[in-house]
């Protein structure tokens, strides 16, 4: 029965609402789920793994998101900002160590101007012409969206967090909507961007018909990329007595993603490694192909603190590299420098 089920997923990369209920509330599908899973990104991607760089470049945010350690009434958190050069020195290094892929993450720090930012892409774009760069600021208007394009970033990863607009309102105070999230998304798509989205699991509130929801709702967008990984909670935030997400959900909704979006970038994320000892590897095992190790300054890692106990603080980056490119080898995957397809735009 089960199999008949994961069979019509895999097949028609679809299911009823009621059939995924009957997949993401039980436990005993999970290892034909997990097998065909692998099967399906073997197909596509063989045992390739794909690598993107991570640098942390501020932990200012102007937002309050209600589960977020970095929010800005989290008066306990410390704060930095990279400067150009400082971001220029970690593209350098992760360059060296292999990386083609830089993902510039932050808070919605309002001290990056949109000149600050396209100066700052501009300037790894002349001095990387075979990387791809990936955003990771924020919602922003579309016209902030379109400069960041043209000065050379050609990804942008936004999560949704969650698709339906009741649950959205829960994490997020008033000034922020599912809807203006929804806006950004299509923005960021209709402009060119190659576009990551993607969801907490197990965040407080959540429903299974929540889960559902997010799976439509990335069947609407077809998103090149989906990052999931589970709710942690983080003690200087209003939820700090919620319940963080579980792994064994977390790679349950890894499987169903790879099912249905067979071509999907999916990271095994670093909330999934901190939640347990071998997340990611399980990760990668459950239809995972994507990891992002941490390239920013050490002494600044600490600080960027979304959630409780993030693994990787005190590593330099090339030992990051080195302990992943172990982990991806011993759960049966190779790590692969190839960066599946770059447009870069220029003006
Ligand atoms: N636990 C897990 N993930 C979190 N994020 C923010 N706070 C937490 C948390 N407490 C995720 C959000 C955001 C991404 C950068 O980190 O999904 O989009
Ligand atoms: Fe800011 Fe992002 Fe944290 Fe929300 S999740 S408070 S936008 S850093
Ligand atoms: Fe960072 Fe293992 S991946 S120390």
């Amino acid at each position: 029965m089960s199999d008949m089920l994961i069979e019509k997923l895999r097949k028609n990369r679809d299911l009823t609402d009621d059939e995924l209920r009957s997949l993401i509330d039980s436990c005993e599908h999970d290892e034909a789920l997990r097998k065909a899973a692998d099967e399906v990104r073997r197909e596509r991607y063989g045992d390739a793994v794909y690598l993107r760089g991570l640098i942390e470049f501020t932990s200012y945010c102007k937002n309050n998101c209600l589960y977020c350690g970095l929010r800005a009434s989290n008066a306990k958190a410390q704060r930095y900002r990279l400067s150009r050069e400082e971001i220029l020195a970690c593209c350098a290094e992760g360059y060296e160590l292999g990386f083609r892929t830089f993902v510039l993450q932050g808070g919605e720090d309002p001290y990056y101007t949109d000149d600050i930012i396209c100066d700052i892409i501009s300037a790894i774009r002349r001095e990387y012409l075979d990387c791809a760069i990936t955003l990771s600021i924020g919602e922003k208007p579309r016209g902030s969206y379109r400069r960041y394009f043209e000065a050379g970033a050609n990804r942008y990863l936004l999560r949704h967090e969650t698709a339906d607009p009741a649950h959205y309102a829960k994490l997020h105070p008033d000034n922020m909507s599912a809807d203006n999230r929804r806006r950004c998304l299509f923005d960021l798509k209709e402009i060119g961007y190659q576009v990551g989205s993607g969801f907490m699991v197990g965040s407080p509130y959540q429903t299974t018909d929540n889960l559902i929801a997010d799976l439509r709702f990335l069947q609407e967008l077809q998103p090149d990329m989906i990052g999931i990984g589970p709710y942690i909670t983080h003690r200087d935030t209003p939820f700090r007595d919620e319940k963080s997400g579980s792994v064994e959900l977390t790679l349950r909704m890894l499987s169903i993603l790879r099912l249905m979006f067979p071509y999907a970038l999916l990271p095994s994320t670093t909330a999934l490694g901190t939640i347990h000892p071998s997340g990611r590897e399980l990760g990668l095992k459950s239809g995972a192909n994507v990891v992002m190790p941490n390239l920013s300054p050490t002494a600044v890692r600490e600080k960027y603190s979304i959630y409780d106990n993030k693994i990787c603080t005190g590593e330099e980056s090339a030992r990051c590299r080195d302990c992943l490119e172990l982990r991806i080898k011993a759960a049966g995957y190779h790590r692969t420098r190839r960066c599946e397809k770059i447009t870069v735009h220029s003006k």
